[in-house]
């Protein structure tokens, strides 16, 4: 079964339209960033290499990220395909990905840069659920409350601050976004324009997938 990839700059929407478009696809949200904060919290030996790199908005080596994909890629309800939230974010990791998944369509949602900073630093997500909100442009609709799970209890991120946010964007732009005319000679890579309400984004995305 195929697999779908969502690609863009750090705070461009990728994880927001995954959890709105999972649904519909029925494909798992598979996020190296979420796994990555997972093997952090609870110490593992990936979390403690990885948290290095994270805390200084880098990216963490290719073999960290692809031994990662092998496991999550094993487990039964990855066997119908998946979606791909932050991943692939290299030439090595597209490469090692093409060798154990199909994947037929590659999103990339379009957010200039002048509009990451104020994304990423109003983000907060759902301690319970992990559902992403942001402070002015996507608030719960009951302040306090997550729509998703009705829990009351949100929390930050470690690396969602204006300095980091710039070594996300110069890694975004140095390693990651040569990955979009990869896939765009592969035939695969949909552009979204991602600077627009969440809703008409995902619209557009369930149209390309369609
Ligand atoms: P990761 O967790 O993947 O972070 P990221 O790519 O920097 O992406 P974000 O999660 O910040 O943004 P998003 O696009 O999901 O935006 P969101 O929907 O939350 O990675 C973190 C770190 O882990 C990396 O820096 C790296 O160190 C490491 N890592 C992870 N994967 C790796 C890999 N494959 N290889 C190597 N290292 C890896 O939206 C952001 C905010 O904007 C939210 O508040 C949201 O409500 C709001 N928003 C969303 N859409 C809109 C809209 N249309 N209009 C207005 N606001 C919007």
């Amino acid at each position: 079964m195929d697999s779908i990839v969502l690609f863009g700059p750090p705070g461009a929407g990728k994880g927001t339209q995954a959890q709105r478009i999972t649904e519909s696809t029925g494909l798992p949200q598979v996020s190296t960033g979420d796994m990555l904060r997972a093997a952090v919290g609870s110490g593992t030996a990936v979390g403690l290499e990885a948290k290095r790199y994270m805390d200084a908005g880098k990216l963490v080596p290719d073999n960290v990220i692809i031994q990662l994909i092998i496991e999550r890629l094993k487990k039964d309800d990855a066997k119908g395909g998946v979606m791909f939230d932050g991943f692939p974010r290299t030439i090595p990791q597209a490469e090692a990905l093409s060798q154990i998944a199909h994947v037929s369509h590659v999103i990339s949602i379009n957010v200039p840069d002048a509009k990451i900073v104020e994304r990423i630093c109003g983000r907060f997500t759902c301690k319970t659920c992990g559902f992403v909100y942001h402070e002015v442009f996507n608030p719960p609709l009951e302040i306090g409350t997550c729509d998703h799970c009705n829990e009351t209890d949100f929390k930050k991120r470690a690396d969602d601050n204006e300095n980091t946010v710039i070594s996300r964007l110069e890694a975004y732009h140095n390693q990651t976004s040569p990955l979009a005319q990869w896939y765009k000679s592969k035939g695969i890579l949909c552009e979204i324009d991602g600077d627009r309400n969440i809703e008409e984004i995902t619209q557009d995305i369930l149209e390309a997938l369609n």
